[in-house]
This record gives C-alpha cells, sequence and structure tokens, in this order.
C-alpha cells in the first residue's frame, strides 16, 4: 500500500472504500461544480514570499478561534451524513479533533447524536443549527447541545434551500441506502464498510429520527429537505436563536459585505465566510476570493472564519495571512475518515498541521499571530 503523506492519497483510499454514493455525496459540488473547483483552484493561484535565515526555534501553531483555545487555526466543519463515509463516523471524528485539540463540529444532519458524541468525548465540541419549519423542534434542539455542553453552535444561514446536485440525484442519495441492486452491487465492493456498518446501530440521521414526530424514515435527502427546512429564514430568526442558546454563536454561510455588516450587526461571536463547498450556488464566488473584502468590512468588529477548499496547512495559511481566525476542513477530513476511520482523521489533521508549520517557517514566521498578508506575493493574491 503507498504510504499516506498528503490529503489526496487520503481521498483516492476513500473513493475505493466508501460506498460510491456516499463518496460522491462528500466529493462533489451543485450544478457544474464551478465554485467547489474554484474554491481549491483559487488558493494555488496564491503565492508564498520564502524567507531566508530566520530563526526558526521554537515555532508554534497554537491560537484562539472564538476565544477557545485551539492547536492550529483549523476546525473541523459539520458535514451531513459523516457517520455514512464511515460506521459511527462523527463520534471517530469528534475523538479525533479532540486528541489534536481542535474543535469538532457536529451538523444537525449527522448520523450519530449530540448525545452520541458528548457520551464519547471528554471536551465540549461546537453544534451546527439547520432552521427547520418546526420551531418546538429547533428550540429541542439548541437545548440538546447545551446540555450536552457545547461550546458554541454554529447557525448556518446558506441553506433554507437545497442547491441542485446532480450526482446525489442521481445516486438517489439517503440514509440509511435503499437496497437497490445497484447499492448492494457497489456495497459488495466495500466489504470493510458493510461491515462496520454491521456492527453499529447508528444508520439513520440521529438527532432527527425519534425526535421529530411522525419522521421514521427520511425518504431522499433532497426531498426531506425541501419539506423540512425553513425557506423564511431571516435575520430575525438570528435573534431567537442567540437569545435561546445565550452562549458563543457563529454565523456560517456569508460570501457577502452587505451580508457580512448584518452578521456582524446581530452581535454573533464569528462569521464564516463559505459558499458551502460549493454546494449551493454554483457560480459563486470562491470563499478565499471573497475572504479580504469581507475582514476589510467587519474585521474590527467581529471575528472572521473561512471555509471552502482547505486541502493542505499551506492553504491555512494563506486563508490566516488574508485574515481569517481559523479555517475548517470538510472533505480533507472526510476523506480520511472514509479511508481509515478514527486514524485517517488523525492522519488528515497530522498532514495540515505539518504543511502549515513548516510553511510558516519558510514564509519566515514562527507564530500564527506573526502571519498577515506581508507572507504572500504581491499580486497574487486577492484584495
Ligand atoms: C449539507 O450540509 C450538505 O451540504 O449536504
Amino acid at each position: 500500500m503507498t504510504v499516506i503523506t498528503n490529503i489526496e492519497d487520503l481521498r483516492q483510499l476513500a473513493r475505493k472504500r466508501v460506498p460510491r454514493m456516499f463518496y460522491d455525496y462528500a466529493d462533489s459540488g451543485s450544478w457544474t461544480e464551478s465554485t467547489y473547483r474554484a474554491n481549491e483552484d483559487d488558493f494555488q493561484r496564491i503565492r508564498l514570499r520564502q524567507r531566508v535565515a530566520v530563526d526558526m526555534e521554537g515555532r508554534s501553531t497554537a491560537t484562539r478561534m472564538v476565544g477557545i483555545e485551539v492547536a492550529m487555526p483549523v476546525a473541523i466543519a459539520p458535514t451531513g451524513l459523516t457517520g455514512m463515509q464511515h460506521a459511527d463516523g462523527e463520534i471517530l471524528a469528534a475523538r479525533a479533533a479532540e486528541a489534536f485539540g481542535i474543535p469538532f463540529t457536529l451538523s444537525t444532519m449527522s448520523i450519530c447524536s449530540i448525545e452520541d458524541v458528548a457520551a464519547a468525548t471528554t471536551r465540549p465540541f461546537w453544534f451546527q443549527l439547520y432552521v427547520m419549519r418546526d420551531r418546538g423542534f429547533i428550540e429541542r434542539l439548541i437545548d440538546r447541545a447545551k446540555a450536552a455542553g457545547c461550546s458554541a453552535l454554529m447557525l448556518t444561514l446558506d441553506l433554507q434551500i437545497l442547491g441542485q446536485r446532480h450526482k446525489d440525484l442521481k445516486n438517489g442519495l439517503s440514509a440509511p441506502p435503499r437496497l437497490t441492486i445497484a447499492n448492494l452491487l457497489n456495497m459488495m465492493t466495500r466489504p470493510r464498510w458493510c461491515l462496520g456498518m454491521l456492527g453499529t446501530k447508528r444508520r439513520q440521521f440521529g438527532n432527527i429520527v425519534g425526535h421529530v414526530e411522525g419522521v421514521e424514515d427520511m425518504g431522499s435527502l433532497s426531498e426531506w429537505t425541501a419539506k423540512q427546512f425553513d425557506p423564511k429564514l431571516n435575520w430575525g430568526d438570528v435573534e431567537w436563536i442567540k437569545k435561546r442558546w445565550g452562549g458563543k454563536l457563529i454565523l456560517k454561510g456569508i460570501q457577502d459585505v452587505e451580508d457580512a455588516r448584518l452578521a456582524a450587526d446581530t452581535g454573533a461571536d464569528a462569521i464564516i465566510v463559505s459558499n458551502h463547498g460549493g454546494r449551493q450556488l454554483d457560480g459563486a464566488e470562491s470563499s478565499i476570493h471573497a475572504l479580504p473584502r469581507i475582514v476589510e468590512a467587519v474585521g474590527s468588529k467581529i471575528e472572521v472564519h473561512m471555509d471552502g477548499g482547505v486541502r493542505s496547512g499551506q492553504d491555512v495559511l494563506k486563508a490566516v495571512a488574508l485574515g481569517a481566525r481559523g479555517a475548517y476542513i470538510g472533505r480533507a477530513f472526510l476523506y480520511g475518515l472514509g479511508a481509515m476511520g478514527q486514524a485517517g482523521v488523525a492522519k488528515a489533521l497530522e498532514i495540515i498541521h505539518k504543511e502549515l508549520d513548516l510553511t510558516m517557517a519558510f514564509c519566515g514566521r514562527t507564530r500564527i499571530a506573526d502571519v498577515d498578508r506581508s507572507i504572500l506575493l504581491p499580486g497574487t493574491f486577492p484584495t
């Protein structure tokens, strides 16, 4: 077997080990996938300035995100159906994040429930909230996250409706997968995954099934979201959610300077510059391209984070250089999870940390606090 040295190695292994329906769900964007591709490509265009003969001793990547100490400016992004990439995936990823000293964010659309993850970890994790029509359910979800000791609530603002994802529609994405001949044949070629799934009871949306009256089977993801997610979500809702939660609040899905100003006015603790990994509005700007303008507009009022296209520690460093307090990894950890479970997520974090630390050093810096746009080659980065 090839030695795993970068995130691409993990992606290739995950593609062999995860049933096609779930691998495709992770590794795709909406419509033509142009924004999905731009998220990665725009990172590549940014060039770094190499510095030499700078004392490199005593480096540290430690910093803070929303006041919480993190071993590097990276958090695990909330991703739906994580427990379908690997049995008990959310628990495994949360444990790997905890061991590394970075935050894990649990999605509303997770397979393992809030309570499952709380029982399997010792440090607080973050919880991501989708707003659905049933407000009573949302209040109960917020209360459950509070009872589980979650240290931040992340409210997603860019998914009132679901972007059209052709691969998921063609694959008939659902959790658990429907046992059609095509799915069964594909799963038979993934014996490791099947064994894991047979060994766990967690195969449905753990935060939802059994917690919403009448929801026993969610059918296809696209139909379910269309029925349940609240298309009326607006800035007024942020207020009651903030009040009900009462803790650190992060607003996810900001791409526009106007929206960033509105988000900062809510008194939230951070925003995430995000296009949902290119999974919602195809044709939207890449996150790294939008980041500097948003930092300039609201960076003095609110902490700015970003996600989208982060596949290496170099990407993390570039995001920090352009003003992000931290960057989130979604696919990068999912590939690790699908490839090798908890060890794969740990590997993804090690890889990113190593790349971040070495690149920071080559750029002549020893601490994250000293990283700014002066490490980037003028003319190669967005402003
Ligand atoms: C959910 O967050 C998705 O992008 O599928």
